[in-house]
């Protein structure tokens, strides 16, 4: 007789990265009728992110610990919660009960998208745990439903690979090759509400981005950005005018580039090497230890 059968299925738990999603660049070219913004955005992920955890359990339950834990919250409107929902109102009698945390490591409201890629690693956790066997397009038209952010993060969570993100942002086109970037992400606490730097826009039909080159190296990478923009970043810098010094702060560590990212307040910056991104991480850490400050490095894509 076999004592180790597991009344379980082969998914009781699933562990998760939720990275952080960098918009390298990011073009507002026009909006539609309903108040949507046209977007053209080149968007890479991090190796540092939060982390969640989802397992089958008695009940539903869901605990957030982590550095940003007090900022979240926990009732249902937040977007985790919002996810599990939308996925179990699709699929009722498969949606048994689950234990869901959330190790909060991103700043909240500051353009990493930290909401979208924590739900949409919960959608992820999910349709392995409750046997849905749903392919990423069926994901993403739930995670659409949840936010504009939700289908690139879901490729983000599947693949990690950079995109090419148009439309709203849900357009999605894998970038082929794309060397993995030593880059630091800073906030020095501000959050910025997405809706309010979409209105405080000045232009809407800007050009769109420049035809991507073969992203071979670093340098490659940091010679298209300058040619490239943040369209939001003029409007976050209405809100929030101490994202310039953060800029400058980025500029004297020696950084190859350095932009804002989404709607901010976080920024990132390129760099030649870990090495250099480290010790630029902890100059910026020396001057500001309230910060949230991080040394990581972007995955790559290779054909
Ligand atoms: O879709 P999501 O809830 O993440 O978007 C938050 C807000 O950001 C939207 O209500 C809208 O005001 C703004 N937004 C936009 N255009 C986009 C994405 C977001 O205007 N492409």
């Amino acid at each position: 007789m076999n004592r180790h059968i597991s009344p379980l299925p082969a998914h009781a738990s699933v562990s998760l990265l939720a990275p952080a999603k960098i918009n390298l660049a990011l073009h507002v070219t026009g909006r539609r009728d309903d108040g949507y913004h046209l977007l053209e955005s080149l968007v890479a992920f991090a190796g540092f992110g939060d982390q969640i955890d989802v397992s089958l359990s008695a009940q539903d339950c869901f605990t957030v610990t982590g550095p940003f834990a007090q900022a979240v919250p926990t009732d249902a409107t937040n977007l985790v919660l919002r996810a599990r929902d939308a996925l179990r109102a699709r699929f009722p009698t498969k949606a048994r009960p689950v234990d869901i945390r959330l190790d909060k490591r991103l700043p909240i409201a500051s353009g990493i998208g930290g909401g979208s890629s924590d739900a949409a690693a919960a959608l992820i956790a999910l349709n392995r745990l409750w046997a849905l066997g749903l392919d990423i397009e069926s994901l993403c038209e739930t995670g659409l439903s949840l936010g504009a952010d939700l289908p690139m993060c879901l490729h983000g969570q599947q693949k990690g690979l950079p995109l090419l993100a148009r439309g709203i942002g849900e357009a999605l086109q894998p970038v082929p090759r794309f060397p993995s970037l030593p880059i630091v992400l800073a906030n020095d606490g501000t959050g910025l509400s997405t809706p309010r730097v979409f209105e405080a826009l000045s232009r809407r039909d800007n050009p769109p981005l420049p035809s991507p080159p073969d992203f071979s190296t670093v340098e490659t990478v940091c010679t298209y950005l300058r040619q490239t923009r943040n369209d939001l970043y003029a409007a976050s810098l209405t809100l929030a005018p101490a994202l310039a010094g953060l800029l400058d702060l980025f500029a004297e560590s020696g950084a190859r580039f350095a932009q804002m990212s989404g709607s901010g307040a976080t920024c990132f910056a390129v760099f030649h090497d870990n090495a250099a991104a480290v010790r630029a991480a902890a100059f910026l850490k020396a001057r500001n230890p309230q910060w949230f400050v991080v040394a990581t490095e972007t995955r790559h894509a290779s054909e």
